[in-house]
């Protein structure tokens, strides 16, 4: 089926109190007309209207930007004048064959799977999304005949006390047939109690018309639900929050707690993994097999390996360990770090944009950036790599088999060829000699009878 989609995103969004448009505030970690935007291409619609207004550049940018495949058809509505005249505006970029689907731009939680059953229900006339409340307040109600057929939409704001007490409500999405579509947007009026030119006035000509109108019912006021301010966005990310762990607790992840995880893009996870409480994961994170995440870790972009042990109050991002890589507790891990097989990170290290070969260990209290260091190596505590002259960053190889001493300084660029040890407290800054001892530190002494002379005075 031929399908055109038309997203009403005009809406000035004041309630949210933010300089941000408000279809570009993010539930899960995805601007909400992103979400929008997703459902609709799910569908794989002949075309994507978008109607624009308020900040539409900003808004036309940033959906752009994230979605450099995609060209979507951005139609500015200057003035606000209500939903009906909204859809009005895309009227010269629809298709007269086919049917125009309209969805709102703040609406982020759809599923495509109802707009599959929609489409599934459409025969050239007009279907539309319904939902029964128990408290309708703010819906358009939906009206019907002695017969259950439904004739018309009345606005809360127009409806008798009478009408008001009708339960059933229109989410505000259709799936409409173009020939249709045209004459009833054009006979449109605004003789209405907030003088806007409505949508949904064309259910009544549908009804005048002889075209019947259908419906499919949702139980689930959240697809149905748009954002209009704060307390709703958060109450949307909980509920998608809610979804994702569902799905996860499905898939046999072991979760501490459903409520305290926060998923902001996509994770994937392999078998007998398990989450700990207060974790984050954003951006494209990858788990393998038997990792297990500690409570309180970030995790932005990054991969990890199967038996990976992540500890408590690590925050790793833009980094790939691989298996039974030991993180944390309290370990940060930047972009451009690469761990190997049973690397093992401990407290307090945090590692840069550097490589680490397998089965080298950094327990405590160091920096590692910029650096090249290789396999079963040791990195004693409150090791720098001194890589940063004021000006430019240098970088320091460790070369496999490598012993560092604890506080050990190395001052960039220098190479620790392999198999050397350095003495504790060395400040490193040529490059070392291989299978040697090296120590850069001032002898020790004893000056004798010091301090009985100093007593003495
Ligand atoms: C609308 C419906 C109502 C339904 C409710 C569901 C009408 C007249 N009423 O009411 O029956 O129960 O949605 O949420 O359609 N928009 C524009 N341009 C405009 C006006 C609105 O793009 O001129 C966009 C908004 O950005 C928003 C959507 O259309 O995304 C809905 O507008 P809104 O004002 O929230 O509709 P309601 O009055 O709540
Ligand atoms: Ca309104």
């Amino acid at each position: 089926m031929n399908i055109n989609i038309v997203i009403l995103a005009a809406g000035r969004g004041s309630r949210m109190f933010s300089e941000l448009p408000k279809v570009l505030h993010p539930v899960g970690g995805k601007a909400i007309l992103g979400r929008v935007l997703d459902t609709a291409l799910s569908l794989n619609p002949a075309k994507i209207i978008i109607i624009y207004g308020y900040k539409g550049q900003l808004v036309k940018d940033s959906i752009n930007q994230s979605y450099p495949e995609n060209k979507f058809t951005w139609v500015l509505q200057e003035e606000q004048s209500g939903t009906g005249h909204a859809l009005r505006c895309a009227l010269p970029h629809l298709d007269l064959q086919a049917a125009t689907l309209v969805l709102y731009g703040d609406v982020p939680l759809l599923n495509p799977a109802t707009l599959a059953q929609m489409i599934t229900q459409y025969k050239h006339n007009m279907v539309m999304l319904t939902a029964k409340l128990s408290d309708p307040s703010g819906y358009g109600r939906v009206m019907r005949d002695t017969q259950g057929m439904i004739t018309k939409i009345v606005e809360e704001k127009d409806a008798s006390a009478s009408e008001k007490q009708i339960n059933e409500i229109n989410s505000g999405v259709y799936l409409i047939s173009n020939k249709h579509l045209s004459g009833w947007l054009s006979n449109l009026t605004n003789n209405n109690s907030q003088h806007e030119y409505y949508l949904t006035d064309i259910v009544g000509m549908a009804h005048s018309d002889e075209v019947s109108v259908d419906w499919v019912e949702t139980q689930h006021l959240n697809e149905i639900s748009g954002v209009n301010d704060k307390t709703q966005l958060e109450s949307l990310e909980r509920a998608y929050q809610h979804s994702v762990a569902n799905k996860l607790l499905q898939q046999g992840v072991t979760l501490a707690d459903k409520a305290r995880l926060d998923v902001r893009g996509s994770l994937t996870i392999g078998v007998d993994c398990s989450i700990d409480i207060n974790c984050i994961f954003s951006g494209t994170v990858v788990l393998g097999n038997n990792v297990t995440i500690g409570a309180g870790c970030i995790l932005h972009n990054v991969t990890l390996g199967d038996g990976v042990q992540v500890k408590a109050y690590s925050i790793i991002e833009g980094a790939v360990a691989k298996a039974n890589a030991q993180i944390g507790p309290f370990a940060r891990i930047r972009p451009g770090t690469n761990l190997a097989e049973n690397v093992h990170i401990g407290n307090f290290v945090e590692v840069k944009n550097t490589t680490i070969g397998e089965g080298t260990k950094a327990g405590h209290l160091t920096y590692l950036g910029d650096a090249n260091i290789g396999s079963q190596v040791n990195v004693g505590a409150g090791s720098v790599t001194c890589n940063y002259d004021g000006k430019n960053k240098w970088s320091t190889t460790v070369e496999d088999n490598v012993f560092i001493g604890s506080g050990t300084m190395m001052v960039a660029p220098v190479v620790i060829k392999s198999g050397g040890v350095i003495g504790a407290g060395s400040t490193i800054t040529k490059n070392t000699e291989a299978n040697e001892l090296t120590v850069a530190r001032s002898k020790q002494a004893t000056i004798k009878g010091w301090l009985a002379r100093k007593n003495k005075k």
